[in-house]
């Protein structure tokens, strides 16, 4: 991007929070140029998912990153990435891990994101690009992409941001109610009891999955997925495998939320 120097991309949605700076952060330490973009891509929004009133707030956005030092900040509007009618346009899609999933409850998603951070890798050409453990199956499938289509990127990955009950940072987090907020951190409590467990030694998957989807589902939940998986390639775990990770997808009133936890062996 700029010649001699090595540059970090950090792409987002905007909406920022202490998640993202942290990534921003993590780009800092990597290369001596720090890009950020900011894009509500319609492309990975389902008809009827939120793209309309996701929080949008580049002023304050702006502020923030010019506070972190970011070199630069890369906000173009829908029609200056597409060109074309979304339904015509170029796609790049990540078969298998795209459908499982997030992937499940909303078709298509997964291909708007590989096809939108590939159009940021070539405009912007970072060398490194960080992403959040929080998004694990979009990093998962970004590295995928970056492996198949031998893009010169080297994909980090940095830790979930929280809050201080353990809720993990969202700019969707905007759509709880107070009361729904207060019982939002069980998510992270769950998924950490089951990691507690499998480090333990317990090995009935499924039992400690139906036990979480339980326990969220009393509690005013509706689970989308709770699922133990192999950390490297969401397959489903043998008995012996301890690469672990542990990932959820539920509704809570307005929101969706998400999460997932690494064993030990996978951090
Ligand atoms: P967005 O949801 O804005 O997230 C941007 C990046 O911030 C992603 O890599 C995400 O994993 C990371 N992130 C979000 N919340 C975090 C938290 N609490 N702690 C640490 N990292 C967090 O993910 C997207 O945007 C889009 O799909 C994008 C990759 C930009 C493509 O449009």
């Amino acid at each position: 991007m700029v010649a001699g120097r090595r540059a970090a991309l950090v792409p987002t949605m905007g909406s920022l929070h202490a998640g993202h700076l942290a990534l921003v952060r993590r780009a800092r330490r990597e290369a001596d140029y720090v890009v950020v973009s900011v894009f509500v891509n319609p492309l990975q929004f389902g008809p009827k998912e939120d793209y309309g009133r996701y929080p949008r707030t580049l002023a304050r956005d702006r502020q923030m990153l010019a506070d972190d030092g970011v070199d630069l900040l890369f906000s173009p509007e829908a029609d200056e990435m597409y060109v074309r009618p979304l339904g015509e346009t170029t796609r790049v899609e990540v078969p298998g891990l795209s459908e499982v999933f997030c992937g499940a409850s909303r078709p298509g998603h997964f291909a708007g994101v590989t096809t939108v951070v590939s159009m940021l890798f070539h405009v912007l050409q970072p060398q490194v690009a960080v992403f959040g453990q929080k998004d694990y199956q979009q990093l998962l499938i970004i590295r995928r992409m970056v492996e198949d289509l031998r893009m010169p990127v080297r994909v980090l990955l940095e830790p979930t941001v929280r809050e201080p009950d353990g809720l993990a940072m969202s700019s969707r987090n905007a759509y709880l109610t107070p009361a729904e907020r207060e019982r939002a951190p069980l998510l992270y409590r769950t998924l950490c009891d089951t990691r507690a467990r499998l480090e333990s030694g317990e090995r009935d998957f499924d039992a400690l999955e139906s036990k979480a989807v339980r326990r969220l589902g009393e509690r005013g939940f509706s689970p989308e997925y709770f699922a133990i998986r192999r950390a490297g390639d969401l397959g489903v775990p043998a008995v012996a495998d301890t690469d672990l990770v542990v990932l959820a997808a539920a509704r809570l009133g307005q929101a969706r939320l998400l999460d997932n936890v690494l064993t030990v062996e996978s951090r």
